[in-house]
This record gives structure tokens, C-alpha cells and sequence, in this order.
């Protein structure tokens, strides 16, 4: 008996010989019936799905959560019942615009998304590393992402194409600021914090809702590189974040974050000056200051890159019961649009995966499909429709979200109007050391080389109504 197992087909046949075509002859050619070579090419033509229509790139890691101060007063979900209660997970890092073999240290956004398996399904939070996004309709975000990706003709990414867009789009200034800022380029995912960005709600067990926001504060520190360094950091290795998160936790050497909530309550959202439900605002920490709630650890690589990381499937959608959504516009549409691209991208059934499958219980009636290799899943062989009387899964009120309010006329609202696009990415600047600012004006200013000066001047005037200095600053950049 050899140390190895037999090599077989997929089918399961032993394989004979797997260095040596079957021809007619020494000299060939290859015989049609040699199945396995058939198989193998068959096989590798089929490698490749598509890679994510944004963050392609990333790196993946599994670890736990553990509860370290008790918020049930706010939330249901059980996930945070008991103080030292442990919630197996699963992150996925990522840069936003760069395809899937694209260079890790790029100036880009990273996105921080979760998957928390808890006894109650899967809760994925699929925030970035910032508070705040670019845009606040999502009817905009198909354009912003064409903007970020190649030209069609140039097929390269155009400094034009994004600034145009952003001069045009002052509700961007806050995350431009902090994109063109020291942390718009870390040296890894370790050194980041995780924002779940969106405002979302808890609900308790009274059937009180609280609106939430979510915070992951990197216990390894902040670190970036500036531009001079990244450039170098490519020169020698593309995949240097890769490398970091990898090795570390291959060295025992686990990442931890701690896990922070905002907490508004209800009826908050009415009072506030701005809107808590805008995606390019944060709620400021002298109003809504973070409570604790737990700490996250990354202790566990993947054995298998794409099955576990490539085909993970991260989805707003993902929420338990005691975490539900909120107005936030843009969150309303990740709702759809993650779920859609995951059967696109990786198939129908892609939550029956292990990556992806709950590690609790699933009973549902959805039926056949390609790849279905999970059977019956309503818990009873007859019971294949609800209602049934063969005693097939049924609805759970106890889990019912208590009701929201809402008012309005269906129209379409300018986003644009009545909204205050400069004090929050004002107050970012100000927050900035003379160094921090003279970086963020230069990386701005190299940002914008080849950019026509119309669309420059357009967009001066808008860093201008965040700050006088912000505008002077990149002027002079600019000239130098
Ligand atoms: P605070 O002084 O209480 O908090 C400042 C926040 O800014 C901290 O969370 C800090 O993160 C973060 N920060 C520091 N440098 C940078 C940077 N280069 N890029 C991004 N974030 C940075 O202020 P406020 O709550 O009143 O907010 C003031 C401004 O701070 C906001 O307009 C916003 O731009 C930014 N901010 C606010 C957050 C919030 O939720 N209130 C969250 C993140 C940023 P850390 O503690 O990790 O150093
Ligand atoms: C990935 C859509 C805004 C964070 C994706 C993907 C789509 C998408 C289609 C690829 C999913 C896949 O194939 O696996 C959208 C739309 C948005 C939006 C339509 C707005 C209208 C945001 C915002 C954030 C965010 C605001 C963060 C706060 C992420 C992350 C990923 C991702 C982290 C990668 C998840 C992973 O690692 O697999 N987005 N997105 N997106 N998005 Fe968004």
C-alpha cells in the first residue's frame, strides 16, 4: 500500500498512469478514448469564475468573536447574549478598484467584510475601512464604479474620468479626504480599522429598535505608506498584503480588533442636524460615543484560497434576528445587488458551499436548480410546499422585526439639496497635523496629473468650501 492515496477521476476510477498520454504509437496522435486527458482539459478550461465586479483583489482569514460587554438591553441577537459567548467567523479584506492579480499596495479603499456564522444564521457585515462612502443614491454607484475602472478605449484607469465624476459629486469630498489621506494607503489589512459604514438597527427583546452603527478598531495600530513607499513596496512584491496576513497568523500572531457600536435611539433620527441615515456622514463621537461590545481575532488561514476565500459570499442581506436594516438609501440596494452578483458569479445554490453554508440548521423550499446537492431541505421528504401537512418547516412569529413608520410621497428627491457636504470632511482636515495635510494635498495633486483644468478648477472650488487652506494647499501642490 503506498504512504499516498490512489489518484482516481472524478468519477472515482483508478488512475493507471498520469505522465503519459494514450496514443496510437509512440509519436501520437492522442486517442479519443483517453478519457483522463480528456477530463483534465475539460477541467481546466473550467477554473476560472468571474472575479467580483468590484474587490477582486483580497485576502481572506477565518477567526472568532467574542462578546466582552453585554448590550442584549439593545439587541436580541444571540450572538451577543452572554458576556464570553464565542462566534466562529470569517473575514474577506480587499482593495475596491484593482482586478483580481491587481498590485495590493494601491491607494484604494479596503473593503472589511464579515461573515459571523451564529446559531441563528449568518450575519455578514460588509463594510470598508472608512465610515463613509462616495455617493448617498445608489442609482450612482454603477457610474462611480465605471469611473474607477478602465476607459474603454485606453483600457487603463483614468485620473479624468474619476475626477470629472467626483467634481461633480460634492457628497464625495468626505471620503475623498480621507482616501487621499495617510490611511488611503496601509501597509496591510492588520493595521486598519472596520466601519459597517451604513447606519443599521438593533431590536430587543421589548420590541424596542435602536438605530447601530458598527466599529472595528485595529489593536496592531495604523500603518500606511506613502505613495514614494508603495511604489517601492510593488517593485518587489504585489502581494505584500497578502503576505503580511497570512504569514502572521501562520506565526501565531493573530490580528484582534475591537468591536464598537454607536447606539441612537429611535426616535433620535428625527433631531439630529443631519440625516443618520446618509451614508457620507458619520455620527460624531461627543454625540453618539463607542460602546464596546467585543473583540475580534484572526487565528485560522484557509486551507483552500478559492474555495474558502474566492468563493465566499459576503451579503448586506445577511441580517439575524435583533439586526435589521435602516433607510440608509445605498444599503436598501446592496440588499439586492450582493445576492444577485453571488448567483451570477458563483451559482445558484453558492449558500449550500461550505464557506457560505450557516453553521446552524436551514430549512427552506427552495427547489432543484444546478448543483443542488443538498436534497430536501424542509425537513420533511413530502412536505416539498408550505403550508404542508407532512410536517415541513414552518414560520417562526417569535422572530417577527417590530414595525417601522414610514412616511413620504414617492417622487424622486434631490439628494443633493438641503444637505451639508463640507463641515464633516472640514472637520476630518482639521483633525490633520501640518505633515498629515501637506501629505494629503501632494497625494491629491499627483492624483490629478493629466486631468484637464476645467475639471480640476471645478474641483478646487469644492475643496475650497471645505476649507480655505484645503484648496490653497492643493494649489500650491499643484504648482510645485
Ligand atoms: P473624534 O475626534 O471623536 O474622532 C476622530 C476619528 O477620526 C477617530 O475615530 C479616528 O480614528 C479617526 N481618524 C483619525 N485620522 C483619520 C484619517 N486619516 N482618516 C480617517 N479617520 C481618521 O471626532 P468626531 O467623531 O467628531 O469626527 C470628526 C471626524 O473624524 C469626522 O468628520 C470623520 O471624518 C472622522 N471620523 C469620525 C468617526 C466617527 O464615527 N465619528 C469615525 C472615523 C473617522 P482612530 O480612533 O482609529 O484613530
Ligand atoms: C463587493 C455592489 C456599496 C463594500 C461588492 C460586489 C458588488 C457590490 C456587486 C461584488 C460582490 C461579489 O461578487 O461577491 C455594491 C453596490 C453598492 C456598494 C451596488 C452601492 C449601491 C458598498 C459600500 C460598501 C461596500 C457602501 C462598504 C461600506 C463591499 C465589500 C465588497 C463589496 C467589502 C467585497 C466583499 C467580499 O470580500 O467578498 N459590492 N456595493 N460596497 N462591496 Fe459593495
Amino acid at each position: 500500500m503506498s504512504k499516498c492515496p490512489y489518484q482516481t477521476t472524478s468519477a472515482g476510477s483508478p488512475v493507471a498512469d498520469n505522465q503519459n498520454s494514450q496514443t496510437a504509437g509512440p509519436r501520437g496522435p492522442v486517442l479519443m478514448q483517453d478519457y483522463q486527458l480528456l477530463e483534465k482539459l475539460a477541467h481546466q478550461n473550467r477554473e476560472r469564475i468571474p472575479e467580483r465586479v468590484v474587490h477582486a483583489k483580497g485576502w481572506g482569514a477565518f477567526g472568532t468573536f467574542t462578546v466582552t460587554k453585554d448590550i442584549s438591553k439593545y439587541t436580541r441577537a444571540k450572538i451577543f447574549d452572554t458576556v464570553g459567548k464565542q462566534t466562529p467567523l470569517l473575514t474577506r479584506f480587499s482593495t475596491v478598484a484593482g482586478e483580481l492579480g491587481a498590485a495590493d499596495a494601491e491607494r484604494d479603499v479596503r473593503g472589511f467584510a464579515v461573515k459571523f456564522y451564529t446559531e441563528e444564521g449568518n450575519w455578514d457585515l460588509v463594510g470598508n475601512n472608512t465610515p463613509v462612502f462616495f455617493i448617498r443614491d445608489p442609482l450612482k454607484f454603477p457610474d462611480f464604479i465605471h469611473t474607477q475602472k478602465r476607459h474603454p478605449k485606453t483600457n487603463l484607469r483614468s485620473p479624468t474620468a474619476m475626477w470629472d465624476f467626483w467634481s461633480q459629486s460634492p457628497e464625495s469630498l468626505h471620503q475623498i479626504t480621507i482616501l487621499m489621506s495617510d490611511r488611503g494607503l496601509p501597509t496591510d489589512v492588520r493595521h486598519i480599522n472596520g466601519y459597517g459604514s451604513h447606519t443599521f438597527s438593533f431590536w430587543n427583546n421589548d420590541g424596542e429598535r435602536f438605530w447601530v452603527k458598527f466599529h472595528f478598531k485595529t489593536q496592531q495600530g495604523h500603518r500606511h505608506w506613502t505613495n514614494e513607499e508603495a511604489e517601492k513596496v510593488v517593485g518587489k512584491t504585489r502581494e505584500s498584503t497578502q503576505e503580511d496576513l497570512f504569514s502572521a497568523i501562520e506565526n501565531g500572531n493573530y490580528p484582534k480588533w475591537t468591536v464598537n457600536v454607536q447606539i441612537m435611539p429611535e426616535a433620535d433620527a428625527e433631531k439630529t442636524s443631519y440625516n443618520p441615515f446618509d451614508l457620507t456622514k458619520v455620527w460624531p463621537h461627543s454625540e453618539y460615543p463607542l460602546i464596546e461590545v467585543g473583540e475580534m481575532e484572526l487565528n485560522r488561514n484557509a486551507e483552500n484560497y478559492f474555495a474558502e476565500i474566492e468563493q465566499a459570499a459576503f451579503s448586506p442581506s445577511n441580517v439575524v434576528p435583533g439586526i435589521g436594516f435602516s433607510p440608509d438609501k445605498v444599503l436598501q440596494a446592496r440588499i439586492f445587488s450582493y445576492a444577485d452578483a453571488h448567483r451570477y458569479r458563483i451559482g445558484t445554490h453558492y449558500e449550500a458551499l461550505p464557506v457560505n453554508a450557516p453553521k446552524c440548521p436551514v430549512h427552506h423550499y427552495h427547489k432543484d436548480g444546478s448543483m443542488n446537492f443538498f436534497g430536501n431541505k424542509s425537513g420533511s421528504t413530502d412536505a416539498y410546499y408550505e403550508p404542508n401537512s407532512f410536517g415541513g418547516a414552518v414560520q417562526n412569529p417569535d422572530v417577527a422585526e417590530p414595525p417601522l413608520k414610514i412616511s413620504g410621497d414617492a417622487d424622486r428627491y434631490n439628494h443633493r439639496e438641503g444637505n451639508d457636504d463640507f463641515s464633516q470632511p472640514a472637520a476630518l482636515f482639521n483633525l490633520f497635523d501640518d505633515g498629515q495635510k501637506q501629505r494629503l494635498f501632494n497625494n491629491i495633486a499627483g492624483a490629478m496629473q493629466g486631468v484637464p483644468q476645467n475639471i480640476i478648477d471645478k474641483q478646487l472650488a469644492l475643496f475650497d468650501k471645505v476649507d480655505p487652506a484645503y484648496g490653497a494647499g492643493i494649489r500650491a501642490a499643484l504648482k510645485a
